[in-house]
């Protein structure tokens, strides 16, 4: 695959830079959209699960991992979610993502009633709506990290020198411009895990959904990742769903979740110092 650097892909010329301004034009155009929706309030919430169930069958039998939870999520908020290992955090974000199927309910995510889509459907929601960072980066060794931010719009079928631009201007928005010719191996876990935020957004999806995305990096570069994630958040009018170990970063949310006996519940706060510190 033809290598390009962020610099390299830096546009001088007016050809070159067209489809850049017009790519641009447009994020901002829904960027802005989202951000005014939000602030006149707008009257659907972007996801809404009712009654949801999952089962799966084992060699002892029917594991049934949820019993009718809810959940209502508004545009804009950022919503950790926290809960024992094996309490199904994961499991309700492929859910939500439609990357699994719920047994039971319905679940309406971005406009889309997720349980009915064919495979197919599923795929083109993803692409469009979901931005999906987990805990390991999965980022494709052999491709450079520009490559890597650019392969959710090659997907969708951009042009390619164009997919190229759109990833550069993401790599220098998560500070490593100078990293895009580098491989995922040649990178540090955070600057890994900055990498997939990029190609996460680079389809600019309306709902951010992260499975422990700092899990995997010590507490000073998590809390940097973190940061990024909320400036993300904020500039870019994202819907965020975030589960995390750690209750420092879940109360950095906008609401806090507990994932417990099949149900959410609001996380408990102590009354001087929000929520209890640590890690659960
Ligand atoms: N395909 C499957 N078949 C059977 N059981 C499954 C399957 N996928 C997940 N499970 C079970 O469902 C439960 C919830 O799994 P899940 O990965 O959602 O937990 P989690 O809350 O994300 O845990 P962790 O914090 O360790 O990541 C676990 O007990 C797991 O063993
Ligand atoms: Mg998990």
């Amino acid at each position: 695959m033809m290598q390009i650097s962020p610099a390299a892909a830096s546009p001088s010329s007016r050809t070159t830079r067209e489809p850049e301004l017009r790519t641009q034009g447009s994020e901002q155009a829904r960027t802005q959209e989202r951000t005014q929706a939000q602030t006149e309030g707008s009257p659907a919430p972007l996801i809404q699960v009712t009654d949801l169930q999952k089962s799966y069958k084992t060699a002892r039998g029917a594991l049934n991992l949820f019993h009718g939870l809810s959940l209502q999520v508004e545009p804009g908020e950022m919503v950790a979610i926290v809960g024992q290992s094996g309490a199904g955090k994961s499991t309700l974000l492929h859910i939500l993502g439609a990357l699994d199927a719920p047994s039971a309910g319905t679940v309406y995510c971005a406009s889309t009633n997720v349980a009915q889509l064919s495979p197919r459907e599923a795929a083109a929601f993803r692409n469009r709506e979901i931005g999906y960072v987990w805990q390991f980066h999965y980022l494709l060794p052999e491709f450079t990290a520009l490559e890597n931010v650019a392969m959710p719009l090659l997907a969708r079928g951009t042009q390619r020198l164009e997919a190229l631009w759109v990833a550069a201007n993401w790599l220098r928005e998560v500070g490593l411009e100078d990293r895009g010719d580098h491989r995922p191996g040649e990178l540090s876990g955070g600057e890994q895990q900055r990498v997939a935020l990029a190609r996460a957004l680079v389809n600019n999806p309306r709902l951010l959904l992260a499975d422990e995305p700092t899990g995997d990096l010590d507490e000073i570069t998590a809390g940097r990742v973190f940061d990024l994630i909320e400036r993300l958040h904020a500039s870019h009018g994202l819907t965020s769903i975030l589960v995390t170990h750690n209750l420092d970063l879940a109360a950095r949310c906008t609401r806090a979740l507990r994932l417990e006996g099949g149900r959410l519940a609001p996380l408990a706060a102590s009354p001087q110092t929000g929520l209890q510190a640590g890690i659960i």
